[in-house]
């Protein structure tokens, strides 16, 4: 067992059943004591916070999310984040301390995992509690051998790569089914990365329009993406015209405005996709509506589909290229998609989690915090 630092960490907790209410608590580690024959200690170098760290959260237990990463403390759950870690110590063949990891983590300084299926990509946690889960959380990426890795974007991988999966499987699963018909496409919380994500995905796909709903406020913003071909604010909704097969690509997940969407466009709404909840910490609940039943879309279940289709390798091959394309858009400057805000340390995470949750954020900023 070989190990490099020692040191006090400290961990965040957020109180499940008030997500703006979050806890720091100290925790005193000793690198590698006590560590088991199968077990690595990581310390969390940086990670992104966005409104889908929020929605992990909300549906902490609707889908499992807080079974990740377990406090101990039944009323306390780990916000899960995506971010990079160095190996502090190890008891594992093929995983050596000061290798740098990209992964989901949770908000603590320091974390144990028990690799298995150790290759030269990565590993996966095998820790029991979850084997259960959905394995693409329990994938970690070795960055000295990822194709997509560049030092120099950390802070655009951890903010983007988690959503523009979803963003990419989102558009190639709409396109795979001839979205349903449709020829307008109508996303909600347009703003959002994941949303204007899969419009840039899509932006040039024939015959489609793609029409991006969002608040007042945030409208300029969505108009100067360039990302969809026209924006209404919601209360704008009902002057869009009615008579086009529509597609509703739902990121906002609020059931009064599904309604209103199912009133307005009628016979013309051919399919009601919930891909996310930016506006609503409910899961998406039974509702009598004049339309097709929304249908949940999530990005896991895509990905497992195109593994089986085109094989891993291009799979990753085609994700790696798309999602370069798009990062490289996203951080020019003159193209004022993103602001990076790099905060540090735990107090910082803890006071941007409860704007993010309170709807205080600009969807120009990406928010990361450094604890290294
Ligand atoms: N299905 C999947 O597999 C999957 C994967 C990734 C993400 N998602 C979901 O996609 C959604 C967007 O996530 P993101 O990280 O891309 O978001 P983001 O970039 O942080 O989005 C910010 C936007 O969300 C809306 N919003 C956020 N918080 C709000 C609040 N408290 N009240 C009202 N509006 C609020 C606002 O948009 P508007 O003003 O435009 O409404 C805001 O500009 C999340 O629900 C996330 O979970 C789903």
């Amino acid at each position: 067992m070989t190990q490099l630092t020692q040191g006090a960490g400290q961990r965040l907790l957020t109180r499940k059943n008030a997500l703006g209410d979050s806890r720091l608590e100290d925790t005193t580690t000793w690198p590698g004591a006590g560590l088991a024959d199968g077990e690595i200690e990581l310390r969390l170098g940086r990670f992104a916070l966005t409104t889908n760290n929020i929605t992990y959260a909300a549906f902490g237990d609707a889908m499992q999310y807080w079974d990740f990463f377990p406090t101990g403390q039944p009323e306390w759950g780990h916000m899960p984040v995506w971010g990079f870690a160095d190996v502090v110590a190890s008891a594992v063949e093929g995983v050596v301390p000061g290798e740098r990891f990209y992964g989901y983590f949770p908000i603590a300084s320091h974390v144990r995992m028990q690799p298995e299926r150790v290759t030269g990509r990565g590993f996966y946690d095998g820790a029991e509690h979850r084997k259960p889960l959905v394995s693409a959380y329990n994938q970690y990426t070795r960055v000295s051998r990822d194709a997509a890795y560049d030092a120099a974007l950390e802070n655009y991988q951890m903010l983007y790569r988690p959503l523009f999966i979803t963003s990419f499987m989102l558009a190639d699963f709409l396109q795979d089914s001839g979205c349903f018909g449709a020829r307008r496409l109508v996303f909600s919380s347009g703003s959002s990365k994941t949303a204007y994500g899969t419009a840039f995905c899509l932006h040039d796909a024939e015959g489609l329009t793609l029409t991006a709903l969002t608040s007042a406020g945030n409208r300029a913003f969505v108009d100067s993406l360039g990302a969809y071909h026209e924006s209404a604010a919601y209360d704008e909704l009902e002057g869009l015209p009615a008579d086009v097969p529509t597609l509703y690509v739902d990121f906002s997940g609020n059931p009064a405005l599904r309604r209103r969407i199912h009133q307005h466009f009628g016979a013309a709404l051919v399919y009601d996709c919930y891909a996310g909840s930016a506006q609503n910490t409910d899961f998406l609940k039974a509702e009598d509506l004049s339309g097709p039943e929304p249908k949940f879309y999530f990005a896991p279940v895509q990905i497992r589909k195109r593994n089986a289709d085109w094989g891993p390798a291009i799979v990753n091959e085609r994700f790696n290229a798309a999602q370069r394309r798009f990062i490289d858009h996203v951080r020019e400057p003159s193209h004022g998609w993103l602001t990076v805000v790099e905060e540090t340390g735990m107090l910082a995470a803890q006071q941007r989690i409860a704007a993010l949750h309170a709807g205080r954020s600009h969807p120009r900023e990406g928010y990361v915090i450094r604890l290294d």
